[in-house]
């Protein structure tokens, strides 16, 4: 079968998935696959493949219709113009998340006292390896309770040649807390959060996502359990100039504004919307 076959083939099979653009899919697998860029299976459409790649092809094809991601069945994704690898223990790096890297270069920019950045459940690694490539200084620490996820997130960073990001195991900020002398106190502390937020009923809504590690998605019954702990762990780090920037679902942001209200002290707190228009990111600014 030649690469022009392997294509309508692939487009045919996903058209029960009513993808925008089934095309850029199959040229993707392809790729994949054949370990060649998009523009040589265009220039090359009469190669023909072997049966091994046949197979493989047919292989993922199968798993893209069950509703496995493009990422994970590449085991890739992009990520603020970086390339990340996935697997099976880690979330795929979200393009909203991007705004929190946004905010923070910002945060930075406006105002470039040294700073710790602490990534805290940081998955893949994406957050705090996309900061410490476009931040020349500062200290960066990446938690999270998975041990798995953080290997693939150190895997992340050596392939980024990044060599300056503390990796710590454990529930939260409790690997910070018990042992402090990671961090300056003098510094100001900027703790990047995209804990799993999602209630379990969104969970079971949302089919495509059931490939992904639901310890990385679930966050109690309303969704806030992590946040509402990250909180009351926060009056325990004796910083006096805290900034948390939490990625939420939309229909959070009432209650998470009252629990910060009751859980912060002295907070200033802003929520920003994404590019859809949905409330996504929350600043909390403490000043102790
Ligand atoms: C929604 S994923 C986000 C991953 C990554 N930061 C990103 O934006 O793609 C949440 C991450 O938090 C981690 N996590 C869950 N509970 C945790 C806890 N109690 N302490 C630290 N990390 C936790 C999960 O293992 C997962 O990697």
């Amino acid at each position: 079968m030649t690469i022009s076959q392997t294509q309508q083939e692939i487009i045919l099979k996903l058209d029960k998935l009513n993808l925008t653009n089934p095309q850029l899919e199959a040229d993707f697998l392809l790729s994949f696959v054949l370990k060649k860029p998009r523009e040589w299976l265009l220039a090359h459409p009469e190669f023909k493949l072997t049966k091994f790649q046949i197979l493989k092809i047919k292989n993922l094809v199968r798993q893209r219709i069950k509703g496995k991601s493009l990422a994970l069945l590449t085991k890739k994704k992009e990520f603020y113009g970086l390339k990340f690898k996935v697997n099976k223990h880690v979330l795929v790096p979200r393009p909203e998340t991007e705004m929190m890297v946004d905010v923070v270069l910002e945060l930075i920019t406006r105002n470039s006292q040294l700073t710790t950045i602490v990534d805290v459940g940081t998955g893949s690694g994406c957050i705090v390896i996309a900061l410490a490539k476009k931040l020349k200084g500062g200290k960066f620490i990446a938690i999270d309770i998975s041990r798995k996820a953080l290997n693939m997130a150190k895997e992340n960073a050596k392939f980024h040649n990044l060599h300056n990001i503390k990796f710590l195991q454990g529930n939260l900020m409790s690997p910070i807390i018990k042992e402090l002398r990671v961090m300056s106190y003098e510094l100001r502390v900027v703790i990047c959060a995209n804990l799993p937020y999602l209630t379990p009923n969104q969970l079971k809504d949302s089919p495509t996502i059931k490939f992904e590690p639901q310890d990385a998605l679930v966050g109690g019954s309303d969704g806030l359990k992590y946040y509402r702990e990250l909180f009351s762990q926060l009056k325990l780090l004796p910083n006096k100039n805290i900034t948390v920037l939490c990625e939420i679902d939309h229909s959070q942001s009432e209650a998470i504004a009252k629990l910060v209200k009751k859980e912060l002290p002295d907070f200033k707190i802003e929520i920003k919307k994404d590019l859809c228009g949905l409330e996504r990111l929350v600043i909390i600014e403490i000043k102790k």
